[in-house]
């Protein structure tokens, strides 16, 4: 998998870069690095091409997704994920997700069904990808999701039940709603960038 590692200031959490569809490892960065200054960078190119597009995990079409690859995929990220936080000395365990769409639905996927991976996550625009089979209790863990009320790729039912099934696991979970598409918007950022501060 390529990657990107981007070294500062190591009393911080490094964020764990996860673009969306069509995006790699620099996709994230300048964003990441306006919303946390002094935080390490960790970014991964999604290894899954969808024609030249990469993702994570395969998809048949549009909300459609490949649920056995998505195992495999997330398996195979994790691993690369601690075998890089090794090579770099990085506290996993500390690390925050910062992802987008598709890096977003993967970065949810982890923390909701692998008991040892991310405890924190900045989700923008993520979705349920409709495939829950674990409990264990996320009462350590904190989330912010961020929804377009106009977004065409994201059902609001979809983006209701990523938010119900972090709830009900006790994860402290923060919402960010908006009459927006797909894409970023100023004001969200500024929301995000309000949580992540609380958070380090
Ligand atoms: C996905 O495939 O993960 C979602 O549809 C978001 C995206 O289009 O990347």
């Amino acid at each position: 998998m390529s990657h990107l590692f981007i070294e500062k200031d190591r009393r911080y959490p490094t964020l764990l870069l996860l673009h969306g569809t069509g995006g790699d490892e620099h996709s994230l960065v300048e964003l990441a690095t306006s919303l946390a200054p002094n935080a390490s960078l960790l970014a991964i190119r999604g290894k899954v091409s969808e024609g030249g597009a990469n993702r994570y995990f395969r998809r048949f079409a549009e909300g459609q997704f490949d649920l056995v690859d998505l195992e495999k995929q997330s398996d195979e990220l994790l691993k690369e994920i601690n075998e890089l936080a090794e090579k770099y000395q990085l506290d996993r365990s500390e690390m925050i997700i910062l992802g987008y769409s598709n890096g977003a639905n993967i970065g949810a996927h982890l923390m909701l069904e692998r008991a040892d991976s991310f405890r924190r996550g900045l989700l923008f625009h993520p979705m349920s990808l409709g495939k829950h089979t674990q409990q264990f209790s996320l009462s350590e863990s904190k989330v912010w999701l961020s929804y377009g009320e106009l977004d065409p790729i994201v059902p609001q039912e979809t983006f209701a039940e990523l938010v119900q099934v972090f709830e009900a696991r006790a994860a402290a979970v923060s919402v960010y709603q908006a009459p927006m598409s797909h894409g970023l918007t100023r004001d969200e950022l500024l929301a995000a960038q309000k949580w992540l501060e609380e958070l380090m």
